[in-house]
């Protein structure tokens, strides 16, 4: 018997448009098979392998896929709006769009734990995926961008799709198209597709979303400057052609204020710290040498455009001891 989960060893490594065509083309078919004429639901998070397997699965059954984002408040700054932009307005995909932005952080407020908050995020964001289900009467099948890291891992449990909470009355059938991909290959289908090279080549961003960044109890001001300062670093590493060669890089604004001045006046306000990490598979990290005139370029523009900051600094931690999020 042939095992669905196991990648057969001829199967060819997908590293050309060719051999992606040809992927796509297969699994369009199998879709078209194993869902016939009924819907199929999907929790698309504007990730990499979710929003590869929309794209996939808009192909072989069009309005049939219906694409749940659940915006928890805790994107960085423009994602929501490409996801809708990329999958409403150039897919023509059927995109249920929820700002869920207040009913998370209402449940955040106050919880410093950084394990609780984590299961508050992923707790609230199934509640909410459940509550979109349960309205749809006739979808019979979940896609899940699980992919093979995934099931050689963890059992096939995608802890950043976690949408395998969801009850026992809503166990649906489920639809897999990529899960025996690597993640080099998911990118390489995801741009035969034609998916916007920023989607396709994301950095890794994890689950909770800036929630991890924005450490202890997380407030609207404070999250407002991390979602600032993320935006500004991602831009001056843009210019300087530093995407895609440095690995993940992100701000982190801590819970705790330091002293600082303004136009003659004492002030307390946040520091923002900058992380920006090599490696190959998130176990060790080595951090980059950032060019002076860079480091010094982010951190005057995050001192001038970003309210309630005092300081920049660059943490240098290797993992271990550090790990690259800072919760
Ligand atoms: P750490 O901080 O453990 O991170 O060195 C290793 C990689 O995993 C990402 N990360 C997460 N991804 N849910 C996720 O989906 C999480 O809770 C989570 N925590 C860390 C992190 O961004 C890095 O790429």
């Amino acid at each position: 018997m042939i095992d669905e989960n196991k990648r057969p060893e001829s199967m060819p490594r997908i590293n050309t448009e060719a051999l992606a065509d040809q992927f796509i083309a297969e699994q369009v078919e199998k879709v078209k098979k194993q869902v016939g004429s009924r819907k199929v639901l999907l929790a698309l998070s504007g990730g990499v392998d979710s929003s590869v397997v929309a794209a996939l699965l808009i192909r072989a059954i069009g309005k049939q896929l219906v694409c749940v984002h659940v915006n928890h408040g805790l994107m960085r700054k423009g994602e929501s709006e490409q996801v809708i932009k990329v999958f409403r307005d150039e897919l023509n995909a059927n995109l249920i769009y929820i700002d869920a932005t207040d009913r998370f952080l209402d449940k955040l407020a106050g919880v410093a734990d950084p394990e609780v908050k984590r299961k508050i995020i992923g707790g609230e964001f199934i509640r909410i995926f459940e509550e979109e289900a349960r309205k749809l009467t006739d979808v019979d099948f979940l896609a899940q961008g699980t992919i093979y890291p995934d099931i050689l891992e963890s059992h096939g449990v995608k802890a950043h799709h976690n949408v395998g909470g969801l009850p026992e009355d809503l166990k649906f059938e489920l639809v897999e198209p990529v899960k025996l991909l690597f993640k080099d290959e998911v990118r390489v289908v995801g741009s035969a597709l034609g998916l916007p090279d920023g989607m396709v080549n994301r950095q890794p961003f994890p689950g909770p979303g800036l929630g991890v960044r924005c450490t202890g109890a997380i407030t609207r001001d404070r999250l407002a400057a991390l979602r600032e300062s993320d935006a500004i670093l991602r831009e001056e590493f843009d210019r300087a052609g530093l995407t895609g060669k440095v690995w993940q890089f992100f701000t982190v604004v801590p819970d705790y204020r330091s002293t600082g001045v303004r136009n003659g006046k004492r002030l307390f306000d946040w520091p923002v710290i900058i992380r920006a990490v090599n490696t190959v598979d998130a176990m060790s990290v080595t951090v980059p040498e950032l060019p002076w005139p860079l480091l010094k370029k982010i951190t005057d523009r995050i001192l001038a455009e970003v309210p309630g900051v005092c300081r920049v600094l660059y943490d240098l931690s290797p993992k271990a001891p550090a790990t690259i999020e800072w919760e």
